[in-house]
């Protein structure tokens, strides 16, 4: 399926944009304060049936009750774990347009997510053409006053961090789950909101009708090693490393800014990334298709078999103006991991 997103973004180069993202809440290590995980939050989507959301937080006493309930449901019970977190899976919900409130309740306290739709999570991931904001792109103060036209379209954007190792959470959030507005979606050039995902959710949800969960987490100027798994480099024969001119090292994006969403339920990513590496399309065409298959992995893993193990992969293909840019983006490889969509600039 090819997707042409209504667009014409420019095609900027490998820009290293620094994190200017305002960090408006950290999960400091250790601090076990009964709460739910950092990306989950008032105005947020969950993901509809037939899949069902997983939920998870922390609790500060190990083998204690947390009771999970939704409005319109029955509670679901739990209990914290020896890692300090609880986690639940809701009952599935087809879509409405009705918001829900959800609470979790330990033995002293009672925490609310508030106004929480269902509908589909998308996860839109890259460099600077992902991370590029809506208010840069074309025709950007019609579509900004528009937005608020599409309340049942939620916004997430998480900060950009790094690990040495997979992270459970997120260590920071950019933007909290937020309504369309000129603010929340035209916020600062390179802050938030993503114009292609925006844009892309925004179609989906004219085709669909149902709430849309969009959450960013892109870096510009990134290489695809920054955002594989260390096991995805080792089926290319890639060993630890570092991307020439950032002092970024192979997985650090992975294990921060990925590895943390793999426990919520989603529904599909789009990717937006290439010209790092399109000095060398021969290793793309193995990196790539290595961290597809990945993602889907543990992504269905760590939701407890929620997230579909092929959920689909949209990417757009840079404008082939080298000989390696088009190499770089579609080769025979990627097709063999279907469902795959793909948008190409022309
Ligand atoms: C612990 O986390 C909670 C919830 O995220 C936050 O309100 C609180 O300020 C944190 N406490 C410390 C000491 O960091
Ligand atoms: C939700 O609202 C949209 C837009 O008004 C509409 O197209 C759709 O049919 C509604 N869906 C349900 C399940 O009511
Ligand atoms: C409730 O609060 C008490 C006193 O602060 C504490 O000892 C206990 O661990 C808490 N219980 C839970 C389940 O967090
Ligand atoms: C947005 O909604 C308002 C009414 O709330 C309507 O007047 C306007 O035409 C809509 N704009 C677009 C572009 O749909
Ligand atoms: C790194 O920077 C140097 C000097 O600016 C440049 O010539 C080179 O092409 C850059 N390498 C990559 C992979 O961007
Ligand atoms: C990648 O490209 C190189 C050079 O064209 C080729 O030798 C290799 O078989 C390709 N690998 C895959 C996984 O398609």
């Amino acid at each position: 399926m090819r997707i042409l997103l209504k667009i014409s973004l420019i095609i900027f180069c490998c820009a290293t944009v620094s994190s200017c993202m305002r960090r408006t809440r950290r999960k400091d290590v250790g601090n076990f304060t009964f709460s739910f995980a950092a990306y989950y939050g008032d105005n947020m989507v969950l993901q509809k049936a037939p899949q069902a959301a997983t939920v998870w937080g922390y609790g500060e006493e190990v083998g204690s009750d947390v009771v999970v309930t939704r409005s319109d449901h029955e509670a679901v019970i739990t209990t914290v774990t020896e890692q300090n977190t609880w986690s639940v899976k809701l009952p599935p919900i087809k879509e409405t347009n009705s918001t829900y409130t959800i609470t979790a309740k330990s033995q002293n306290k009672s925490i609310t997510l508030k106004n929480v739709l269902f509908g589909d999570i998308w996860i839109c991931s890259g460099q600077s053409n992902m991370v590029f904001t809506l208010d840069m792109a074309n025709n950007a103060q019609a579509e900004m006053q528009e937005a608020k036209n599409y309340s049942h379209i939620r916004v997430f954007t998480a900060s950009q961090e790094t690990s040495d190792t997979p992270l459970t959470d997120l260590k920071g959030v950019a933007e909290p789950w937020s309504i369309p507005s000129q603010d929340t979606v035209g916020h600062k050039p390179w802050t938030y909101f993503s114009a292609v995902c925006w844009l892309y959710g925004k179609l989906l949800y004219q085709n669909r009708g149902y709430p849309i969960g969009l959450i960013t987490s892109a870096w510009g100027g990134t290489a695809i090693e920054l955002w594989s798994s260390a096991n995805a480099l080792a089926k290319c024969g890639i060993k630890e490393g570092k991307q020439e001119n950032l002092t970024l090292t192979h997985s650090s994006l992975w294990n921060a800014m990925m590895a943390p969403f793999t426990r919520l339920t989603i529904y599909g990513v789009v990717w937006y990334q290439g010209e790092a590496n399109a000095g060398s399309p021969d290793t793309y065409n193995c990196t790539f298709p290595e961290m597809i298959a990945d993602w889907r992995k543990q992504f269905t893993t760590n939701s407890d078999g929620q997230t579909n193990s092929l959920f689909p992969f949209g990417f757009v293909q840079v404008k082939p103006t080298t000989d390696n840019w088009i190499k770089v983006m579609y080769t025979s490889s990627i097709q063999q991991l279907e469902p795959v969509m793909f948008a190409i600039l022309i």
